[in-house]
């Protein structure tokens, strides 16, 4: 799968560009706060209708205008396809093929991506809840199923925890058990699809890391959280420690148990890699990831994601540097770099120097 065309209208500092991508390397190059990263964002939210890290679609908006258009153009096996997103300050459009759809879930996956940047490091480096977003991130753009029982499961969720803040305890032990019921049901998806993917992706993480490190050292992910086989054996137990945990859950004012609170374990020679990982292992740790996730986007769909590495490269030392580039052979890539780096490319690759939000032609 290739990006051809993308096109930015009021989006961050952009306020008209058409970018033209190769499919090979593509190299972004400009000075500091010149627009590089949120030409990728762009792309990424195209993929997923997420942006990298905000949570508001408002502070997409250029600033003094009240309507962002993202827009691309792609290439699949199995033929074009058109993306296009309107951002509003309190809604968004989203149109596939020109048609507007109503569900997210139509609209995410159709391009998929694999994002790295320093910032990606949080994954190892942080708490539980940077891991869950790489895992919801990632199992959504392929599983149509996982990121429909995950806008559901949150928002059964945010209901359950508001029920459990009401002052009148007899009406949140009597509304409870209805909520569960549907709340284990969603939660059932998410932990098999979970458990699924970090079966595939750990035994391609922990090659990508051995290559990266010329088998110097060994990653070993693992999911905690013991569960039993099935949907329905998963939901059923879920619902116990639900029930188990009412007390608590008043007391403290939220949902203590389910896949919101699962984490995954990234072991780098056995020990655990958060907080005891050194800066370059973790960097290592978390590109193997995603060198993995990139590995499985192309089992799933039969091509290639876009990958799009932000920064990364003037991270890395040549050798790694190197090993990422032949890793990625034939893969579209879109990376940022400033000035002074882009010499580091070879000539194969396709520059496209950036200015104030704008392409120096
Ligand atoms: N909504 C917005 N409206 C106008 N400018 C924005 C908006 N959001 C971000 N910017 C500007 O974009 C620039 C940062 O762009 P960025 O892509 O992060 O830079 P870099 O080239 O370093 O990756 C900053 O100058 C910032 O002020
Ligand atoms: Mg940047």
């Amino acid at each position: 799968m290739i990006i051809q065309n993308l096109t930015l209208h009021n989006f961050r500092n952009y306020e008209d560009e058409t970018f033209s991508f190769t499919d090979g390397v593509n190299v972004l190059v400009g000075r500091n706060a010149q627009g590089k990263t949120n030409c990728a964002e762009a792309v990424f939210y195209l993929c997923t209708g997420a942006s990298l890290r905000i949570r508001h679609d408002k502070q997409l908006i250029r600033k003094g205008t009240d309507c962002a258009v993202l827009r691309a153009e792609t290439q699949s096996r199995f033929g074009p396809v058109a993306l296009e997103a309107h951002i509003f300050e309190n809604k968004r459009e989203l149109f596939l093929n020109g048609n507007k759809v109503s569900r997210a879930v139509d609209f995410l996956g159709n391009m998929k991506s694999v994002f790295f940047s320093p910032g990606e490091l949080r994954i190892v480096q942080d708490g539980p809840d940077e891991r869950r977003r790489f895992l919801n991130l990632s199992i959504s753009q392929t599983s149509k199923a996982y990121a429909s029982a995950l806008l559901r499961y949150n928002k059964i969720l945010d209901q359950r925890n508001n029920l459990l803040k009401e002052r009148d305890v007899g009406l949140i032990f009597e509304t409870l058990p209805v909520w569960d019921e549907q709340l284990a049901s969603y939660a059932a998806v998410l932990i098999r699809h979970r458990r699924e993917y970090l079966k595939q992706l750990s035994p391609l993480a922990a090659e990508a890391h051995s290559f990266l490190t010329d088998g110097g050292e060994e990653l070993r992910l693992s999911a905690d959280g013991d569960y039993p086989e099935t949907e329905g054996e998963i939901a059923e137990k879920l619902k116990k420690e639900l029930s188990s945990a009412y007390e608590r859950d008043v007391r403290l004012g939220f949902t203590t148990v389910g896949p919101h609170r699962d984490d995954i374990r990234i072991l780098v020679d056995g020990n655990d890699a958060r907080g005891f990982a050194s800066q370059g292992q973790t960097r290592t740790a978390a590109l193997s990831m995603k060198l993995a996730e990139l590995e499985i986007f192309k089992r799933l769909s039969g091509e290639a994601p876009v990958l799009i590495l932000d920064d990364v490269m003037s991270e890395l030392d040549l050798p790694r540097r190197k090993k990422l580039l032949a890793r990625t052979q034939g893969v579209q890539c879109i990376l940022t770099c400033t000035h002074a780096e882009r010499l580091l490319y070879g000539k194969e690759t396709h520059k496209i120097r950036i200015q104030g939000g704008r392409i120096v032609r």
